[in-house]
């Protein structure tokens, strides 16, 4: 074999056809132990382009294959004790309320978004109701509109990244989108609670999910074993765009780190899982050595991004035993009002 991301073997119905940029030596292999071997994992026949693992007594990680070129997707269900939680809801492919009603067993659902990124919210168009952070609303109506899934084919029609069928992609359909503000409680029944954290830097809405009951931190992009991608300086045309950086991002986790007491361990929305708290107090030591001398960094690369995105340089620095904080010169500091 030539190259790197050799084919992870699973009976996932979705096969990879082409990769953006690669990904790190160390999450690829994490991601063929756990996909090749996890005993947990289960692949439904109402659903097969997922593979679903068991986390914890009450929480599944459901893993999606990116439908574009950019990393593969964690999606996650909380089982409360009256209600169900689905953070994420990836591409939309298959019959995803099919899938999620096998894991919970038909318990009533409550759907919310980490942030606005096509792999994490385009799937929202099979729910009636999502929530997220009140920033986020004008990014995902932007990203998950009519024909958000036709970059995922090139002009005769084929797949260009991944292998799956067409008729399985959703159709648009209008939803309720609902705004949520920091630190909304959301309840699961029987006082289990789930609070949304506001985690700017990687979107300028994004949010994190603290399971206070199960003392576990859902993280979405703003924490990554490949790449924690953030101060992009945001879309220009998002209302919080200021919000997309690296400062942003400190400022917000400085206060989560305050809480380490809260939550032992934390699952991202990409490749490792079960990342423990302190990681944060690593990954906030990174930010504070970019925001002291942003010129200081690691090592610069030019991408292309495998979502349809422009070409851009980044400047990536380390986080220790970790991975690495990629930004842009004008992501660093929040500009002031
Ligand atoms: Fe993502």
């Amino acid at each position: 074999m030539k190259g790197s991301m050799w084919p992870i073997q699973t009976a996932n119905k979705a096969k990879r056809i082409l990769w953006g940029p690669p990904q790190n030596q160390i999450s690829w292999a994490y991601m063929k132990e756990l996909r090749e071997r996890d005993k947990t994992q289960k692949i439904y026949d109402c659903n097969p382009y997922y593979e679903v693992y068991q986390f914890g007594e009450n929480l599944y990680g459901i893993f999606a294959n990116n439908c574009d070129g950019m990393g593969d997707v964690w999606m996650y269900v909380i089982i409360g004790p009256e209600k169900a939680m689905l953070i994420d809801t990836a591409f939309g492919l298959g019959d995803m309320k099919a899938l999620i009603d096998e894991i919970t067993g038909g318990m009533p659902l409550l759907v919310v978004n980490t942030h606005s990124g096509p792999d994490h919210c385009l799937g929202n168009v099979r729910f009636d109701k999502v929530y997220c952070h009140e920033y986020a609303i004008y990014n995902i109506q932007q990203k998950c509109k009519p024909h958000a899934w036709d970059y995922l084919f090139n002009k005769n029609g084929e797949n260009i990244w991944l292998e799956f069928d067409r008729s399985d992609i959703p159709e648009y359909k209008d939803y309720e989108l609902i705004p949520v503000q920091n630190h909304h409680v959301f309840d699961l029944g029987g006082g289990y609670e789930v609070e949304l954290v506001w985690m700017p830097g990687h979107d300028s809405g994004h949010a994190m999910f603290l399971d206070r009951s199960g003392k576990r931190l859902i993280a979405g992009d703003d924490v990554c074993s490949d790449v924690i991608a953030c101060g992009s300086g945001g879309r220009p045309d998002d209302p919080y765009a200021k919000y997309c950086t690296i400062e942003a991002y400190r400022d917000e986790l400085e206060k989560l780190c305050k809480r380490l007491e809260e939550f032992d361990y934390i699952f991202p929305g990409h490749f490792m899982v079960n990342l423990e708290n302190h990681l944060l107090l690593d990954i906030l030591e990174t930010l504070n050595q970019i925001l002291s001398d942003p010129e200081n960094y690691d090592y610069k690369m030019e991408s292309v991004s495998g979502n349809g995105g422009a070409k851009r340089t980044s400047l990536y620095k380390y986080i220790k035993g970790f991975s690495v904080v990629s930004y842009s010169e004008k992501g660093v500091y929040t500009p002031k009002e």
